[in-house]
C-alpha cells in the first residue's frame, strides 16, 4: 500500500499522464498511467508537478527589514551596505528570528523549500549567525536552509581587522555555518580582493567546505575576481564545490577577455548564480543613457556547460524594496533581462530556480525520480513556460509526501455578454 499516489501529472520534461508513487516520504515509482492502492490519491488534472523551487542566493538576516532605519535613497549596492551597517547595532536575535521565520512561511506557500542564505559574520557577537542557526533548526522539517559565512564588510577591510574577521568567520563555521563566503570586490584594492579569495578558498579546502563568494558585483569591466576564484578552485582541487555569485562585471567586460575567462570557469567547474531582480535594480546606477542591465552573461555561460542558477538575493531589505519569495518571479525577470525568450531559453530559466539551483546547494535526494525525497509542487500551469508566464499559482506543496501548503485554484469570474463566464489565464 502506498502512502500517496499522484496521477495525471505533467512533468517539466514534457511527459504527460504521469503517476508518482510515494511511500515513507520517498518517491518509489514514476510511471505513465500507474494505478495502485494508496492511502491518498490526488488527480493532478494534467497540471505541472515539479520538484520544489530552490533559491541559490539569499540574505535572510536582512529580509523584511525594509525602511529600518531608513530607505535606500540612491538605490545603489554601496548605500545598501552602508544602510545595513546603520541597522546592525540595533539588531536583536528575536527580531531576526521573527523576520526570517515569516519569510520562510512565504517561501513554503510559494513552493520554495530550499534556500542558501548568506549571513553576515562581521559582528563579533555573531548575533545573526546564532539567530539563523536557530531558524535552520526550526524550519528543518519543512525547508532546507543552508548558511554561508559572509563577511559583508570585507574580511580584510572590515573595522575589526583581518585577524579578528577571520577568527569570527572560523567561529561561525564552528557553530555550524555550512559554506565559506567572501566579497572580494568590496576589499580595499584588487590585490586585497585577490588575497581574500585565496585565504577564504584555503579555509574552505582545509575544512572540506563549499565556497560561495559575492564576486565582481559591480559595473567595473576590469574587475577580475572571478578569474582568481577559478584559479584558486583549480589550485586547491575544489572543482564543482565553488560558486561565483552575481558576476555582474562580466556584463561590462571586454568580449575578448570573456572569451578566455568562460573556458577557465568551465574548467574549474564553477557554479554561477545570477540574481536578476537585484542585478537589474542595482547595476548601471552610475550610467546615464544607455543604462547597462548588469546581469552576468547567462546564456553564454550555459552554452559553455557551466551550471547557472538564479537567486532572489533580497526581499524587503536595504537593497530591494519588493519581493515575496516567488522564484517564478525571479525566473520571469531573468528571462527578460537575459533575453532568453526561445523555448529552450525559457526552460533554462525554469531549471535555474529548480534543478540548477539544487546543484549549487549540493542537495541530495532532489528530483522527481525513484529514491528522491517526496518533495514537490503542483502548479496551476501546464508546462514550465506557462508557469513562468503566469508566476503560477501553487495549488499544493508537498514535503516528504505530506501537503504543507495549498492554495485554491485562481480564476476570475467574467460578466461579459457572449463570452465565457470565467478565465484562469491558462491556454
Ligand atoms: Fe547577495
Amino acid at each position: 500500500m502506498l502512502d500517496l499516489l499522484i496521477t495525471n501529472a505533467t512533468l517539466a520534461d514534457g511527459r504527460t499522464h504521469m503517476s508518482v508513487a510515494i511511500r515513507a516520504g520517498t518517491i518509489v515509482e514514476v510511471a505513465a498511467g500507474l494505478c495502485a492502492p494508496a492511502v491518498q490519491t490526488i488527480d493532478a488534472q494534467g497540471y505541472l508537478l515539479t520538484p520544489p523551487f530552490v533559491d541559490a542566493h539569499f540574505h535572510m538576516d536582512a529580509t523584511l527589514s525594509y525602511g529600518q532605519p531608513r530607505v535606500n535613497q540612491s538605490g545603489t549596492l554601496l548605500e545598501g551596505i552602508a544602510l545595513w551597517g546603520e541597522l546592525k547595532p540595533a539588531l536583536t536575535q528575536e527580531a531576526i528570528l521573527a523576520r526570517a521565520l515569516r519569510y520562510c512561511d512565504w517561501a513554503v506557500a510559494k513552493g520554495l523549500l530550499a534556500i542558501r542564505s548568506h549571513v553576515d559574520v562581521c559582528d563579533p557577537r555573531l548575533l545573526a549567525v546564532e539567530a539563523l542557526l536557530e531558524v535552520k533548526r526550526r524550519v528543518a522539517p519543512y525547508l532546507d536552509l543552508q548558511l554561508v559565512a559572509f563577511p559583508q564588510d570585507g574580511v580584510l577591510r572590515g573595522a575589526q581587522g583581518p585577524q579578528q574577521h577571520l577568527d569570527t568567520l572560523r567561529r561561525a563555521l564552528d557553530l555550524g555555518v555550512d559554506v565559506v563566503g567572501g566579497i572580494p570586490h568590496f576589499e580595499r584594492s584588487m590585490a586585497d580582493g585577490a588575497l581574500s579569495v585565496k585565504l577564504l578558498c584555503e579555509l574552505a579546502a582545509e575544512r572540506g567546505l563549499r565556497v560561495d563568494m559575492h564576486c565582481d558585483e559591480s559595473d567595473d569591466p576590469l574587475s577580475r575576481h572571478v578569474e582568481t576564484l577559478a584559479f584558486e578552485t583549480q589550485r586547491l582541487g575544489l572543482q564543482g564545490r565553488v560558486t561565483g555569485s552575481h558576476l555582474t562585471s562580466m556584463h561590462s567586460m571586454d568580449n575578448y577577455y570573456v572569451s578566455k575567462l568562460i573556458p577557465l570557469m568551465a574548467e574549474a567547474q564553477l557554479h554561477v548564480v545570477a540574481n536578476p531582480l537585484i542585478n537589474i535594480t542595482l547595476q548601471g546606477r552610475h550610467d546615464s543613457y544607455p543604462k547597462r542591465r548588469g546581469m552576468t552573461r547567462v546564456p553564454e555561460l550555459l552554452s559553455a556547460g557551466i551550471n547557472v542558477a538564479f537567486g532572489h538575493d533580497c526581499a524587503l531589505d536595504p537593497w530591494y524594496s519588493l519581493g515575496s519569495a516567488d522564484m517564478l518571479e525571479v525566473a520571469h525577470m531573468g528571462l527578460h533581462v537575459g533575453q532568453m525568450c526561445s523555448p529552450a531559453g525559457m526552460h533554462d530559466c525554469f531549471d535555474a530556480v529548480t534543478h540548477r539551483a539544487a546543484a549549487v546547494l549540493g542537495l541530495e535526494g532532489y528530483g522527481l525520480r525513484p529514491g528522491c525525497h517526496a518533495d514537490f509542487v503542483l502548479l496551476q500551469a501546464r508546462d514550465p513556460i506557462e508557469a513562468i508566464r503566469l508566476r503560477a499559482n501553487r495549488l499544493q506543496v508537498f514535503r516528504r509526501g505530506h501537503c504543507i501548503a495549498h492554495t485554491a485554484p485562481a480564476q476570475t469570474a467574467l460578466h461579459l455578454s457572449g463570452r465565457p463566464d470565467r478565465t484562469d489565464f491558462c491556454l
